[in-house]
């Protein structure tokens, strides 16, 4: 069965970005210059997806307006000869359907998908959560639907992680079945080293099939006291089988400060305009850090507090 439809997660509070994420989404977080939830909606598009299903919550409107036509701006634009920036503008809209629900409390990721299952159906579909970005994003996706039309069941993307970061990922216990093709024969969410049966986690592309929303519902709140999804999968894992794929490329956790940050270097610096010039930016400073301090304590943060 073809799959047609996607959920993008995207009503989380976005804790870890506060206070900016009290009256702005972090999908709205800029990446270059574009939104991060706009890397998702083009995945998709490039991936053959028709619909994407938006689930959201309480100020997260920005994300509707983004994806909107906005006449007024594309008339100026046009009047002022920017025909390609206008293009561009409307662009942003034509990319796939995207329709929007609210998950009104915001009690998990489990519980967020809950809120597509009516605009999702009985077919299978992408879940995507916008903060998990790959270097080759459309490429995994389509790689894991050729492993669901060949195997059937739900497919996990995945990548390798350091020992030392297995801790703050789902972790899956695989069996190699072709090159980077896994059946998944365990998951075991956030476990200790000890404990991890490979370094292989979960990342934020996911093939379900429509019985995990009769799991869900059926599943009580987990850690944080939230209906988290690596419970329902670890139900659905008893009754069919499990695959994962280990992506190609680099990935990104734009959710956090720090790999925001890390997601823009990395792609401003593979920026053909701004690339060049940002890296000497980069040596530059870097030099300045190494050099003695003349004034003030290397130690001292610039803005203090920023990075607390
Ligand atoms: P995170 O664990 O990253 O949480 O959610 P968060 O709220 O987005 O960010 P922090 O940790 O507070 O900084 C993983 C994914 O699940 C979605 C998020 O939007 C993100 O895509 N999510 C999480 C929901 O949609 N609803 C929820 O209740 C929780």
């Amino acid at each position: 069965m073809k799959i047609r439809k996607a959920v993008i997660a995207a009503a989380g509070w976005g804790t870890r970005f506060l206070p900016l994420t009290k009256t702005m989404p972090k999908e709205m977080l800029p990446l270059l210059n574009k939104p991060i939830i706009q890397y998702s909606i083009e995945e998709l598009a490039g991936a053959g997806i028709e619909m994407a299903v938006v689930i959201t919550s309480q100020g997260k409107r920005a994300i509707e307006d983004y994806f909107d036509r906005s006449p007024d701006l594309e008339q100026m634009l046009a009047e002022k000869g920017m025909v390609e920036k206008s293009r561009e503008v409307r662009d942003v809209c034509n990319m796939l359907d995207v329709c929007y629900v609210r998950q009104k409390e915001q009690l998990g990721l489990g519980h967020a998908l809950l809120a597509a299952r009516n605009m999702i159906g009985n077919e299978p579909f992408v879940l995507v959560l916008p903060d998990d970005l790959f270097e080759y994003g459309e490429q995994v996706l389509m790689r894991m639907m050729d492993i669901h039309r060949q195997y059937g069941g739900c497919v996990l993307a995945s990548a390798r992680v350091a020992d030392k970061d297995v801790t703050r990922y789902g972790i899956i216990g695989p069996e190699e079945l072709s090159n980077r093709v896994y059946r998944v024969k365990n998951l075991i969410e956030k476990p200790s080293l000890a404990e991890a049966p490979s370094n292989l986690a979960v990342m934020g592309r996911y093939i379900l099939t429509p019985d995990i929303f009769e799991i869900l519902m059926n599943t009580p709140p987990g850690r944080n006291q939230e209906i988290q999804l690596t419970d329902g999968l670890q139900r659905l894992l008893k009754r069919s089988p499990m695959f994962a794929y280990e992506a190609e490329g680099e990935r990104y956790d734009a959710g956090s400060l720090a790999g925001w940050l890390d997601a823009t270097f990395a792609m401003a610096l593979k920026d053909p305009v701004i690339g060049p010039e940002l890296k000497q930016s980069i040596m530059r400073r870097l030099q300045l850090d190494n050099a003695p301090a003349k004034t003030a304590s290397k130690d001292q943060p610039v803005l203090p507090g920023i990075l607390n």
